[in-house]
C-alpha cells in the first residue's frame, strides 16, 4: 500500500494522507541554516550545529512519535472550531490533505470546512532564516472570519543542556517583542552574540511568548488555550519556556485568497555592537531589520524560492540518466543525489533517528559521504577534506568525530577505530578523481587542530597507511582496535556492566584481535595512494606502498580465506570470526565486499566463489543481511553486535550501507543482472508499493531493513542519515552505469542487466558536459568494444578530461561480446 506518489517532473514526493507509518521527513537548508520537517510540520531548526545552536525545541521518542514543530492553527471565529492545516497537532479530520516534499522545501496543505490553507517552508540561499509562506482561500459562499495562530517553541541553544539542566533553564529565558517581531534572546546578555527571531507580515491582533500561557496549564499542543478562546494573552517570557506565537485576524470574502509570511531566523551581531542603545540590554536590531523587511515581502520570497529551485536543478544536472528502469532514474536523478547532500551536510547528527545531540560529524562517515556528493559542489568537498584531515591524530589515527561549529575532533563517541584513517585516502582520491585538483595534496594541514603542526595533506595520507602498518596483529592482519566499519564488532571490549558504552570501554589490550575487513580496505586505499604518489613523481614511495598492498593481499589469502568466502576477523583469543568453524556468525558481508572491491580474488575465481556464497547465505528478497547465522545470544567477546535481537542492525539486519559493496563486487566480476537485482531490492522507490511493511520514506534510503531473522523482516528503520546514500549512488552511477571518475579522466565501463537495450548519461566533468549513449544490441552485461567521441573512434574506454568547450561532448559506447 502507498501513502502518496512521486512526481518526477516537479521532483517532489506527494504524500496524500497524513498518517504515514512513521513521520516522513525532509530537510530545509543546505548551507548553514538547517531544519528538519515532517509531513505534518513537525521538526526543528538549527544554525550549523544541531547540538550547540538549536533554535527550536523538539522532544524525541515522543508519543505520538512526532509532536512539536512549525505549527499553524486556524480558527473559525464564528463556530469557534479550530484545526491545524498540517493535521498535527490537532489531528482534525481534514477534507483533503497533501504534503509535497521537494528539493529543499516542503509544502503542506489541506482543506477543512471549505477553507483551503497551504504553507510552503524553505530556507533562501545565502540566508540564515526560514520562510513559511502561508496561503489561505475561502471557498465558502459566505465571508469567513478566521484567526490564525503561529506556534514555535524556542530552544535555549545548547540542545543537550536544554533537555537536562532545568534548575537553571527555567530561569534564563528572555524575549523582546517589537513591531510584531518576537526576538528570542536567552543568554544574549552574557556570552552569546546571537539571537533568534520570529516575524510575521501582518498586523498582529496579539502574541504570546510564554509557552505555558499560550497552552494553558495541563493543555497540550492540540488545544492551546489562546487558540481555543481565539485571543492571545500578549505574554512576555521571563524564564520558563520562551515560545513564539502571532495572532492574526483574517477576514476573507467568498473566493478570496490571502498570503501571509512568517520568518524564523538566526542572527549574529558583532560583539561590540550587541546592544542599542549601547550599554542597554536591548538587542541592536540595525542589521537584522533589513533582512526581516526583505523577506516579509511576497515578491522577494517568490524570487528566493525560484532561486532555490534553479539551484537544485543545476546541482542535479551534474549527473542525469535515462535507463529502462524508472526507479533507478528517479533515485539517480533526484532523490539519491538529494539524500547525498543531506548526509554530507548532517553526517549522522540530526534526523528523526539521530537526536542532534549525540553525534557530530563522523570521520569515517563524512569521508564516505564525499563519494556521493563530490560531483555536486567540489569546493565544499575540498573544504570538508581539509577540516577532517586537520583533526587527524599525529599517529595517523583519527578522532572519530568533530563538532561542525568548532571543527575540533573529540573522543566523545569513542576512539581507536582502526579503519578510520583509510577513509580519508578514499575521500581525497574521490575528490581528485572528480576535479583533477592535485594541488589539494600540497595544502598545509594541521594534526589534532594544533597550530604549528601543519604538513601537506599528502603526508596525512601516508600517515594513514603507516598507522595500519604499525598496528599489525599475530597473523599480519591489521589490529581491529575499538571496532572497524562495524561499530558493533567490539572484539576488545568484553563488557559485562550495564550502561557501559561499547564504543568507549576497552577491557583488553587489543594486541590480538584483527580485522580482515581493514586488510581489504588497506589494499583498496593503498592502491589509490600508489597512483597518487606516482603522479607526484615519488616512484620509490609508490613502489613501497604497492609492495605493502601486495603483502597484505598475501596475508588475506593466507589467513583471511575460509574456503568459500573471506573470514571477517580474529577475536581476542585468535579465533576466527565469520568462518565456517564458528557456531554463529559464520559469514559476514563486509569482508566479502571490501576484499573484492580491493581486487582480491578477481584473478583466481575466489571473488566469484565468494559472491556465490553471499547469494546463497546472505541474500534475501529485501536485501543482503550482514551476517548469518545471527547471534542468538550475547557473546562477550564479540560486543555490541550480539546485543541486538537477531535480524536487527549489525546482528544480521540488512545494513543497507554495505549492500552496494556487494553490488560493486558483482559488477567487477561482470554480473550486471545480479548487481542490478541487488540494487533494486533495497531501492526505496522500488519498495514504494510495500510502504506498509517498509514504513520509512519511499524516497530515501534507510540505514537498516530488518533481516530474515526478525519478525518484521522487510521493515526499514533509521532513514536519511546513512552511508547507504553515498554508496548506493556510487554503485549505480560509477559501477552499474559505469561512468567512473578516475585520476586521468572518465572511464566508461557499464555492467548492466542484459535486457537493457540502451541508456544515456549526461554528466558534467571537469568543465565539460558529456552525453554518453550506451548501446547494448546483443544483450550483453558488460564489455565496451567500441567507443566514439564526437563521432571519432577512440582506443580503450577512458575519456580523458578534454579542454573546456562550449558544446557537449557526445560519446557512444557499444557493448559487444
Ligand atoms: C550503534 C551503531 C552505530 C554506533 C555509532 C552504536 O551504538 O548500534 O549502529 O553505528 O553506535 O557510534
Ligand atoms: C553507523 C555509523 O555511522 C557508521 O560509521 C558505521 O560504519 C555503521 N553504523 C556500521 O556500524
Amino acid at each position: 500500500m502507498r501513502y502518496g506518489h512521486f512526481d518526477d517532473r516537479t521532483r517532489e514526493y506527494i504524500i496524500t494522507r497524513p498518517d504515514t507509518p512513521l513521520p516522513w521527513i525532509n530537510y530545509l537548508g543546505c548551507e548553514s541554516y538547517f531544519g528538519i520537517i515532517s509531513n505534518t510540520a513537525g521538526g526543528y531548526s538549527f544554525y550549523r550545529d544541531a547540538r550547540l545552536r538549536r533554535l527550536t525545541r523538539y522532544r524525541y521518542n515522543n508519543a505520538p512519535f512526532d509532536i512539536g514543530g512549525r505549527y499553524l492553527y486556524l480558527r473559525d471565529n464564528e463556530t469557534r472550531k479550530f484545526w491545524s492545516p498540517s493535521w498535527q497537532p490537532t489531528r482534525t479530520k481534514l477534507d483533503n490533505y497533501e504534503c509535497r516534499h521537494g528539493m529543499g522545501y516542503t509544502t503542506i496543505g489541506s482543506t477543512f470546512g471549505k477553507i483551503e490553507a497551504q504553507t510552503t517552508y524553505f530556507v533562501p540561499l545565502g540566508e540564515t532564516l526560514e520562510i513559511w509562506k502561508f496561503k489561505v482561500t475561502n471557498h465558502r459562499k459566505n465571508p469567513a472570519k478566521l484567526s490564525l495562530f503561529s506556534s514555535i517553541e524556542f530552544c535555549l541553544w545548547d540542545a543537550q543542556d536544554d533537555a537536562t539542566n532545568f534548575q537553571r533553564n527555567f530561569s534564563t529565558g528572555q524575549v523582546e517583542i517589537l513591531d510584531g517581531v518576537i526576538y528570542h534572546k536567552t543568554e544574549y546578555r552574557e556570552r552569546r552574540n546571537h539571537f533568534a527571531y520570529f516575524a510575521c507580515s501582518e498586523k498582529l491582533a496579539g502574541f504570546d511568548t510564554q509557552r505555558n500561557t499560550f497552552l494553558g496549564a495541563y493543555h497540550s499542543w492540540d488545544n492551546p488555550v489562546a487558540v481555543a478562546r481565539g485571543k492571545s494573552f500578549n505574554s512576555v517570557a521571563y524564564g520558563w519556556a520562551p515560545h513564539g506565537s502571532h495572532h492574526v485576524k483574517v477576514n476573507l470574502k467568498p473566493g478570496q485568497t490571502k498570503e501571509i509570511i512568517f520568518i524564523l531566523g538566526y542572527h549574529e551581531n558583532p560583539v561590540n555592537k550587541k546592544f542599542n542603545p549601547p550599554n542597554s540590554q536591548t538587542i541592536n536590531k540595525a542589521t537584522v531589520k533589513p533582512v526581516i523587511a526583505k523577506y516579509l515581502d511576497g515578491g522577494n520570497v517568490a524570487v528566493a524560492f525560484q532561486a532555490l529551485r534553479e539551484h537544485w536543478d543545476c546541482l542535479l544536472n551534474t549527473y542525469q540518466v535515462k535507463t529502462p528502469d524508472i526507479h533507478a532514474n528517479r533515485m539517480v536523478n533526484i532523490w539519491n543525489a538529494y539524500q547525498c547532500m543531506a548526509t554530507f551536510n548532517m553526517s549522522r547528527s540530526a534526523s528523526f533517528y539521530e537526536s542532534g545531540i549525540g553525534r557530530g560529524l563522523g570521520f569515517r562517515d563524512s569521508n564516505q559521504d564525499l563519494l556521493g556528493f563530490v560531483h555536486m559542489v567540489p569546493s565544499r568537498a575540498r573544504e570538508r577534506i581539509l577540516d577532517l584531515s586537520a583533526t587527524q591524530l599525529k599517529t595517523g589515527g583519527a578522532f572519530h568525530q568533530y563538532q561542525p561549529l568548532t571543527k575540533r575532533g573529540n573522543d566523545d563517541i569513542g576512539s581507536g577505530f582502526n579503519d578510520d584513517p583509510h577513509w580519508l585516502i578514499l575521500g581525497v582520491g574521490a575528490y581528485i578523481k572528480e576535479t583533477g585538483d592535485w594541488g589539494i595534496l600540497d595544502e598545509p594541514v594541521q594534526f589534532e587542530n594544533e597550530a604549528g603542526s601543519e604538513k601537506p595533506l599528502y603526508e596525512h595520507l601516508c600517515r594513514s597507511v603507516n598507522y595500519t602498518l604499525e598496528r599489525l596483529g599475530p597473523h599480519g592482519l591489521p589490529l581491529i582496535g575499538r571496532a572497524d566499519w562495524n561499530d558493533c564488532l567490539n572484539l576488545n571490549c568484553f563488557s559485562d556492566t550495564p550502561g557501559q558504552s561499547f564504543q568507549t570501554i576497552t577491557n583488553k589490550e587489543g594486541k590480538v584481535a584483527e580485522s580482515v575487513f581493514i586488510a581489504g580496505l588497506f589494499v583498496l586505499a593503498a592502491k589509490d595512494l600508489v597512483a597518487i604518489a606516482k603522479k607526484r613523481g615519488l616512484d620509490d614511495e609508490a613502489k613501497h606502498y604497492l609492495a605493502e598492498a601486495a603483502k597484505m593481499e598475501k596475508v588475506i589469502y593466507q589467513h583471511g580465506w575460509d574456503g568459500e568466502w573471506f573470514v571477517r576477523a580474529y577475536d581476542n583469543f585468535g579465533k576466527p570470526v565469520g568462518s565456517k568453524v564458528c557456531e554463529e556468525g559464520k559469514i559476514f558481508i563486509e569482508s566479502q565486499g571490501m576484499c573484492i572491491m580491493a581486487g582480491v580474488g578477481l584473478d583466481d575465481g575466489k571473488a566469484k566463489l565468494t559472491l556465490e556464497s553471499v547469494n546463497k547465505h546472505l541474500a534475501t528478497k529485501h536485501g543482503i543481511v550482514l551476517q548469518q547465522p545471527a547471534y542468538s545470544k550475547y557473546y562477550i567477546e564479540m560486543g555490541e553486535i550480539s546485543s541486538y535481537p537477531p535480524g536487527y542492525k549489525e546482528n544480521a539486519g540488512i545494513f543497507c550501507h554495505n549492500n552496494p559493496w556487494i553490488i560493486i563486487a558483482e559488477t567487477m566480476v561482470g554480473n550486471g543482472n545480479r548487481a542490478f537485482d541487488y540494487y533494486s531490492r533495497i531501492n526505496p522507490s522500488a519498495r514504494e508499493n510495500i510502504s506498509d511493511l517498509h514504513r520509512c520514506e519511499p524516497y530515501v534510503y534507510a540505514q537498516m531493513i530488518a533481516g530474515r531473522d526478525a519478525p518484521t523482516h522487510g521493515e526499514a528503520k533509521n532513514s536519511w542519515l546513512t552511508g547507504t546514500a553515498a554508496w548506493n549512488y556510487f554503485a549505480i552511477t560509477q559501477w552499474i552505469l559505469g561512468i567512473r571518475t578516475d585520476f586521468d579522466g572518465l572511464v566508461v565501463d557499464p555492467v548492466i542487466p542484459a535486457k537493457w537495450k540502451s541508456f544515456t548519461v549526461t554528466r558534467k566533468f571537469r568543465g565539460n558536459t558529456y552525453i554518453i549513449e550506451v548501446k547494448n544490441p546483443n544483450g550483453q552485461q558488460r564489455g565496451v568494444k567500441r567507443l566514439t567521441v564526437d563521432g571519432k573512434q577512440v582506443v580503450g574506454n577512458l575519456l580523458p578530461a578534454f579542454p573546456q568547450q562550449t558544446n557537449p561532448i557526445r560519446v557512444e559506447a557499444i557493448l559487444e561480446s
